[in-house]
């Protein structure tokens, strides 16, 4: 099987297949309408590929996940934010002189301009932190122009590095605390915890249980090929837009609700139920009440159709964390609870609805002390070597060209212009 044939009306186009490598099959339909005339229309992408890439495999209906080959599940138990970094954005696992310079580098290039602190004066105190890490990642388009190859490979650094002071910086703001500078010392999730919550006043050291939980869920968050947000990096960098726009992009896209936003909207769905003090199938019949706007969050995914990889070693990891942690969390109970609801109603079960990765994750992150409105910033940071992996991919291939989708229009068919003193 090497081609397709379409007919449209009297005439057959043949058109080539392209076969990923787990044999994924695709119809390259480049030419179909410079042949035919004629568009694919697929409002939502559902069945669409916009690229071919080389980073992140996922199999839906088997729960694969796999970042440049590697399953989900080892890396998560046995790697570093890191290296997965650099694996995900450089195609290998670094050895052990490359992850070591590379863990260096992220750590020099935690600082941020001192100029850039001014910036946190003109926010409100109230500001959502997904509003200012956006704000704050664009602008560092202003301090670091991209000039040439060495150029770039350093903004990635700077990009990853500075990401986690832009973030505990935005949380410090919000809480009226000074802010806390990295320390070369740390690592990667160690600094970030760090900044977050040390005060000069006391010492403060980074609880290894937390460390470690960090590093998973930054992980676990790192690709997952071309959801929103990535796509959104691609077609904004597209353009040749500077990285730091199109993430900056991305990190916007990501912050909606059928996103990365859920992890914020789980709790907050949660909270509600346990307030409410009603009974789960209640909200479960709401869920599937087409009237009602409301959904469960956390639940359903475009791909995973019979379960999700992540959210399957979060709900593992969440009873670990919770317990090294000494913390009982009654939103972990009503949770489980909802979870065997769903998944004993028809409606969940035909629609192949399951838990995705936002549906535990926010109870580990509330574990951890992190505030409900950073949930989604700490969504951010995991995905960032993410984004710009394929960011990196696309500006490689010399024949990706920009994208530009096209449309069927519906609006009114061409009609006379009537001035104003004519229309009544
Ligand atoms: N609660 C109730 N019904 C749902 C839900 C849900 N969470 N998710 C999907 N459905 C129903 C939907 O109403 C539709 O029903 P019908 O066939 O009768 O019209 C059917 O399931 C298919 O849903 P869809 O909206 O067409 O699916 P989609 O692929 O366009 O959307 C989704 C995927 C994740 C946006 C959606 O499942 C959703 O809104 N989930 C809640 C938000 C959420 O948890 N988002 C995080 C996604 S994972 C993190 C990430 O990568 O972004």
């Amino acid at each position: 099987m090497t081609s397709a044939k379409i007919s449209v009306g009297e005439k057959d186009y043949e058109l080539p297949l392209v076969v990923g490598s787990e044999n994924e099959v695709g119809i390259d339909m480049t030419k179909f309408r410079a042949q035919s005339g004629v568009i694919s229309l697929d409002p939502g992408f559902g069945s669409t590929g916009s690229c071919q890439s080389a980073i992140t495999f996922i199999n839906g209906e088997e729960g694969v996940l796999r970042y440049r080959g590697y399953p989900i599940e080892d890396i998560a138990e046995n790697a570093s934010f890191a290296e997965v970094s650099y694996m995900l954005i450089y195609g290998n696992l670094p050895n052990k002189t490359q992850l070591e310079e590379f863990s260096s580098k992220l750590t020099q290039h935690s600082l941020i301009h001192e100029d850039m602190k001014k910036f946190y004066e003109g926010f409100p105190a109230s500001a959502h932190p997904m509003a200012v890490l956006s704000s704050m990642v664009g602008s560092l388009a202003t301090y670091y122009p991209e000039k040439d190859e060495d150029g770039f490979d350093l903004n990635i650094i700077r990009l990853l590095a500075k990401a986690k002071t832009i973030a505990a910086f935005a949380y410090k703001r919000s809480i009226g605390q000074p802010f806390i500078y990295p320390q070369n010392n740390l690592s990667y999730c160690g600094n970030f915890l760090n900044m977050m919550f040390a005060v000069p006043s006391e010492p403060y050291t980074v609880d290894p249980v937390l460390e470690a939980a960090l590093n998973k869920l930054l992980i676990l968050h790192a690709d997952h090929e071309q959801n929103c947000s990535t796509s959104t990096v691609r077609l904004v960098g597209s353009s040749h837009a500077n990285m730091f726009a199109s993430m900056a992009a991305g990190i916007c896209a990501l912050w909606g609700p059928l996103h990365g936003g859920a992890n914020q909207k789980v709790i907050e769905q949660l909270k509600y139920i346990q307030r409410s003090g009603e009974d789960l199938q209640k909200f479960v019949d709401r869920a599937k009440d087409k009237n009602d706007d409301f959904r469960l969050m956390g639940f359903g995914h475009r791909v995973y159709k019979n379960f999700d990889p992540r959210a399957r070693i979060l709900k593992k990891s969440c009873d670990q964390v919770l317990s090294k942690l000494g913390v009982d969390d009654p939103l972990l109970d009503i949770a489980k609870k909802l979870e065997e609801v769903a998944l004993n109603d028809e409606y969940f079960v035909s629609r192949r609805l399951y838990p995705n990765v936002d549906f535990y994750s926010g109870i580990i992150y509330r574990a951890m002390g992190i505030p409900t409105n950073m949930f989604t910033v700490m969504f951010a940071l995991g995905r960032l070597p993410g984004w710009i992996a394929h960011w990196y991919e696309m500006r490689q291939d010399t024949s990706t060209r920009i994208g530009r989708p096209r449309q069927i229009y519906t609006g009114p068919a061409a009609r006379d212009f009537v001035p104003v003193a004519k229309r009544g």
